[in-house]
């Protein structure tokens, strides 16, 4: 394997995660054992594009072998009133005291490239990013159920387990 490079990935070139964001889904779904038909309606349009249009501020790194994408990770900046919709109620508003808060929204390695460190390099640069952002004091991430290596793997960076939402469907972490 070629040395993995890490790339920034500018809002206007997210197209090029597409098939990777896509993965990430079914992915997500095969491991579910609680409502994966709900990954049904989950791609790289109805997730990733909608979200960093919403965004404030975005922050894409892909890490490449040679020409190929192998990875990538998403993170965000956006107003908290996002994380309440329709679908669901994210966390208690009121739990933020700021008008903002930071997300590492999406992150997938493919197969036969995990557990070699790109996931921490990607982490570590996304966590550099999101904490550079004075008065954004939180920072949640959002695992599906089944995912426990996912759990674990950001337990392992320090963040913590807060609650459970859409009845389980998802686990949310968060950075305090
Ligand atoms: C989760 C993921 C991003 C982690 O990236 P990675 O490159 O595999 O992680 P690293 O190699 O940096 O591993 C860091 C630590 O996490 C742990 N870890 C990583 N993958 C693991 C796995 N599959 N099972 C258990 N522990 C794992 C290891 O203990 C490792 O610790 P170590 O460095 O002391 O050995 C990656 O495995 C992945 O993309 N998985 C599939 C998609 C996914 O689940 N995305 C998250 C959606 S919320």
């Amino acid at each position: 394997m070629m040395p993995i490079r890490y790339e920034l990935v500018p809002d206007d070139q997210i197209s090029l995660v597409k098939d990777l964001c896509n993965e990430l889904m079914i992915y997500q779904k095969s491991l579910a054992t609680f409502r994966p038909e709900l990954f049904d309606g989950m791609s790289f349009e109805t997730r990733m594009v909608p979200s960093v249009k919403n965004a404030k501020a975005n922050h894409i790194i892909a890490a490449m072998d040679s020409d190929e994408i192998v990875g990538y990770v998403y993170s965000n900046v956006s107003p908290k009133e996002v994380y309440s919709s329709a679908f669901a109620t994210f966390f208690d508003m009121d739990s933020v005291k700021g008008n903002d808060v930071g997300c590492l929204s999406q992150f997938y390695i493919k197969e036969g490239y995990r557990s070699m460190g790109i996931g921490s390099v990607l982490y570590d640069e996304s966590k550099k990013w999101l904490d550079s952002f004075d008065g954004i004091h939180d920072q949640f991430i959002y695992v599906s159920n089944g995912n426990d290596a996912a759990l674990n793997f950001y337990k392992s960076k320090g963040f913590k387990v807060s609650h459970q939402i859409l009845d389980g469907f998802i686990t949310v972490l968060r950075n305090t």
